[in-house]
């Protein structure tokens, strides 16, 4: 293995061999930023305790400084260098869920950049359960913020494709793995409060949460929490593609007549209507099949936008397990949502 692929727009592009991880370890510990594939979807990683390597993320990605990133260990002895001192129930749920997709929000330790944390005494931290990223910190031998490697407003990227599509030119090198397993980001858990808040549905879902810890577990910002939103990120509107997104709700029967009939009168008048729907046949993932669902979500967003679709139209899931993670990126996309 040659470990370079090839470069496009000054980016390196790597594979996951030996070589190539060590070359990707070596351009982080001179403060660059290599894009590098998770379970849930490709990360941009940089030191997480460089703090001119943690503002080109900012830069890179357009991301409004006030949004905090997420920390990426290998192993819980990193922990330490993260948080300030673990919980009994922060180092149970780690023990349960790690590595995967739960990122804990807890008390920050104060050697990392303040710019990670955009400036809150608190901090996210998780251990993804992908190889690569795991050797790439190991490598690295430093904790790596990471948000999404996408264009600030841009759905994730599940593919190394659509990572070279949004920052190719804005990185160093991007780790070429495959798609991404899970589809969605992590599940963003408040711990640093009286009671734990989730405050991004995710990758891991509400109800195993809820079993592990044997208690209810409000989502914030949502009918199920009278919280106020106390995640950065969730007041920006995310996720979303450049085609306008109509999130269609109601009872089953009721929601695929409007569906069918919109897109049809649309399609009639000259336009490309993408349909998300859990209809059998359409491709998504029926309703249940919330696994598949989330896997093909932002995979689907960005293929629409890239054959010209016009306008999308998305029918309403189920919010029990990864439902949950797949209505909250759909509402945040939708910039309508109509109710029948
Ligand atoms: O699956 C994931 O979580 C992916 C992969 C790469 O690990 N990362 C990811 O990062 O989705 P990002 O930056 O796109 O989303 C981080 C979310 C944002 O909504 C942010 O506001 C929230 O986590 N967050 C980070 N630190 C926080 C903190 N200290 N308090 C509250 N929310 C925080
Ligand atoms: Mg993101």
């Amino acid at each position: 293995m040659t470990g370079a692929v090839k470069k496009v727009r000054g980016t390196l592009l790597l594979d996951g061999s030996r070589h190539a991880i060590k070359k990707a370890a070596a351009l982080l510990q001179a403060g660059g930023l290599v894009a590098f594939p998770t379970e849930t979807v490709y990360g941009l990683g940089a030191v997480a305790t460089d703090p001119a390597a943690v503002k080109k993320i900012f830069l890179a990605k357009g991301r409004p400084a006030d949004n905090p990133l997420i920390v990426h260990i290998a192993d819980l002895d990193q922990l330490a260098g993260v948080i300030d001192s673990p919980s009994p129930e922060a180092l149970f749920l780690a023990g349960r869920f790690w590595p995967g997709p739960l990122s804990m929000v807890l008390k920050r330790n104060p050697a990392l950049a303040p710019e990670v944390s955009a400036g809150l005494p608190t901090v996210a931290v998780r251990m993804p359960d992908h190889l690569l990223a795991l050797r790439l910190i190991t490598a690295t031998g430093a904790p790596l913020a990471a948000p999404s490697a996408n264009l600030a407003g841009h759905p994730s990227p599940t593919s190394p494709q659509h990572v070279i599509t949004d920052l190719s030119g804005l990185i160093d090198a991007v780790i070429m793995g495959q798609r991404c397993r899970i589809g969605v980001e992590s599940t963003v858990l408040d711990l640093s409060g009286r009671q734990p808040v989730i405050l991004r549905p995710g990758g891991l879902s509400r109800e195993d949460l809820e079993t592990a810890l044997n208690c209810r577990i409000p989502v914030a910002g949502t009918r199920f929490s009278a919280l106020r939103p106390s995640s950065p990120g969730m007041k920006y509107r995310h996720y979303a593609p450049r085609a306008p997104l109509f999130l269609i709700t109601g009872s089953p029967d009721r929601r695929r007549v409007l569906l069918q009939t919109m897109a049809a009168y649309y399609r009639k008048q000259g336009l490309r209507v993408g349909v998300l729907s859990s209809f059998p046949g359409k491709g998504w993932g029926i309703e249940g099949q919330h696994g598949r669902q989330a896997a093909n979500l932002y995979r689907a967003l960005r293929m629409m936008d890239d054959s010209g679709t016009d306008l999308i139209l998305a029918e309403e899931t189920s919010i029990t397990g990864l439902g949950l993670a797949v209505m909250n990126r759909l509402r945040k996309a939708a910039g309508r949502t109509l109710r029948i």
